[in-house]
């Protein structure tokens, strides 16, 4: 089975590259910038015409979620339109479309996890721009699935784990956001729920089509909450390691406002694919100790 992932240089899909050696049913084949340019029309149409995949998996986005904010076109151009004709060239190629979408199409004003049912109601740029992406998609393509993710990390890119980790190389005391509370998730572990789906689909191409899917790490926690557990797990491994204090959202402006809870229920996707995402504990532990195994954050 081939399987198109845009974004090669992201998080989601460099771990889609990598978890995607262990299934040998699977040809994954990641491709980005410079072949592929979401920002031009045409673009994503060509690739798949060249290709011929049986999934197409788009883990390319604008994901800058504070600078969408001056660059909404840029941010829907990506993150919508582009979406839309991937999925409609996947429609034309007979490819099933999957659209990884995020927890920032809630408001966050509710309390205790989100399911797939909640309506959505994004407070900015980035949510608004990958809530019409996931709407685009639903109308090209019959054949799709669109799994709404939240707070990737992993060893790769930049990301919150990296960023805390490199932070106490050179501080003693980091202050860290404890009033926003979600599912931290490794890439890795998406990629290994994607990638669950997709062979899924070998036996029963059109299983669990065409519907919202959550997909994040169990649990929950804040920001500050993460933070101290990374700082816990270097703490371990005498890796640099520094005192977490907790701050309110308001002690920390950002342009684009984020939802307070965005904690995800992924058990819709449990029931349909037989895959439990692990505790994100767990997972965070398992990055830490591959960067500390890398000497690199
Ligand atoms: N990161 C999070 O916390 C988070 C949370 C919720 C949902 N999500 C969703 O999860 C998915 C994967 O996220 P991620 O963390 O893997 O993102 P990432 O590490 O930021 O990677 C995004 C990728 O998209 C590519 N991209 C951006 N503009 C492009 C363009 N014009 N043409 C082609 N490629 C372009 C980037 O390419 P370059 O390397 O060339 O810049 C990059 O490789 C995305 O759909 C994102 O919206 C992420």
């Amino acid at each position: 089975m081939k399987i198109l992932a845009t974004g090669v240089e992201g998080q989601l899909a460099r771990s889609l590259v990598e978890r995607s050696a262990f299934h040998s049913g699977i040809e994954l084949l990641a491709i980005g910038r410079p072949q592929l340019d979401l920002a031009v029309q045409g673009s994503a149409a060509a690739a798949i015409e060249s290709v011929q995949p049986q999934i197409v998996i788009n883990a390319a986005a604008y994901t800058a979620v504070d600078k969408a904010e001056d660059e909404p076109e840029l941010a829907f151009r990506i993150n919508a339109d582009a979406a839309g004709e991937l999925a409609a060239a996947a429609a034309r190629a007979g490819a099933a479309m999957v659209q990884v979408s995020t927890d920032y199409v809630f408001d966050g004003s509710r309390q205790g996890p989100y399911d797939e049912r909640i309506p959505t109601s994004p407070l900015g740029t980035y949510g608004r721009s990958k809530l019409a992406g996931e709407e685009q998609v639903r109308a090209a393509n019959p054949r799709h699935a669109i799994v709404r993710t939240a707070w990737v990390y992993s060893p790769f890119g930049s990301n919150f784990v990296r960023t805390i980790m490199n932070a106490a190389r050179t501080r003693d005391m980091l202050t860290v956001v404890d009033d926003q509370v979600g599912s931290p998730t490794s890439a890795l572990d998406l990629a290994d729920g994607l990638l669950r789906m997709a062979t899924s689909w070998m036996d029963d191409p059109d299983r669990g089509l065409g519907t919202v899917y959550n997909l994040a790490g169990s649990g929950s926690a804040s920001w500050c909450g993460l933070a101290s557990f990374i700082m816990a797990e270097c703490g371990k491994r005498s890796l640099p390691s520094a005192e977490v204090r907790p701050i309110a959202t308001s002690d920390w402006p950002t342009k684009a406002e984020r939802p307070a809870n965005s904690v995800l229920d992924s058990s819709k996707f449990t029931k349909q694919f037989g895959f439990r995402m692990p505790d994100w504990q767990q997972s965070v532990s398992a990055v830490v100790e591959r960067l500390a195994a890398q000497s690199v954050a």
